[in-house]
């Protein structure tokens, strides 16, 4: 059987691992060049990796393809950053249409679509509610993590509005014994920003197969690639 157990608590299987560090069958090593990872367990429904990280190493900004899990510092201090949503509010356009919107990880309001076309339209992180469109057409639409409600087109170019809120990189600090879960859609960079080595559990369900890579940009997060699963997260 290949059904993921949601019940699975992967930060509680993080900690079981971090608490008998004389079980691992690796002693954790530290690489100068980059981070240093093994595999200590696959399991049909989950994978477990030890990573190591000196000062200043770290990853970019990236998500676990569809995999949730959670990661637990061992020893010394990670800093994990998430992408707080942005806001785009107030675009109207009367009678024409409104292509190419991208909001990644926002939110995007109080637009109505009246007569006009709807195209191309990409929402990364959420929900679509409560669109009106007045004989015209929605198409093309991705959703993948942000709330797009009451959207209005009428005509013209939307434009960011004074007031918006462009996403931003928001950082927490991770010390020994600190860890945290997350879901299928969750978006990080870790690095080491102390001045000392780091050690961490990280436990993926299901095992991963692919991860993206992002560039936070003024207009949002920016896909840069999409890559088959190594140990690079
Ligand atoms: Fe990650």
């Amino acid at each position: 059987m290949t059904a993921v157990d949601v019940r699975l608590d992967h930060l509680a299987i993080a900690a079981r691992y971090a608490a008998a560090p004389g079980q691992w069958p690796v002693a954790p090593r530290f690489n100068p060049v980059d981070r240093w990872y093994h595999r200590l367990t696959v399991a049909e429904d989950h994978e477990v990796w030890l990573l190591t990280w000196l000062p200043g190493q770290g990853t970019d900004l990236h998500d676990h393809g569809g995999s949730s899990g959670a990661f637990l510092v061992v020893a010394g201090t990670l800093t994990e950053e998430t992408v707080a949503p942005g806001k785009l509010t107030g675009d109207t356009i009367g009678g024409g249409t409104l292509t190419g919107k991208t909001v990644t990880g926002g939110t995007l309001t109080a637009d109505t679509i009246g007569g006009g076309t709807l195209t191309g339209k990409t929402v990364t992180g959420g929900t679509l509610t409560a669109d009106t469109i007045g004989a015209g057409t929605l198409t093309a639409d991705t959703l993948t993590a942000a709330t797009l409600t009451g959207k209005t087109v009428t005509a013209g170019t939307p434009t960011r509005q004074t007031g918006d809120e462009r996403p931003r990189a928001v950082a927490r600090e991770l010390s020994a014994g600190d860890g945290r879960r997350f879901g299928p859609r969750h978006i990080h960079r870790v690095t080491n920003r102390s001045t000392r080595p780091a050690i961490s559990i990280h436990v993926y369900g299901p095992a991963l197969t692919t991860m993206t890579r992002y560039r936070l940009t003024a207009a949002g997060l920016e896909i840069r690639t999409v890559e088959a699963a190594g140990a690079q997260w």
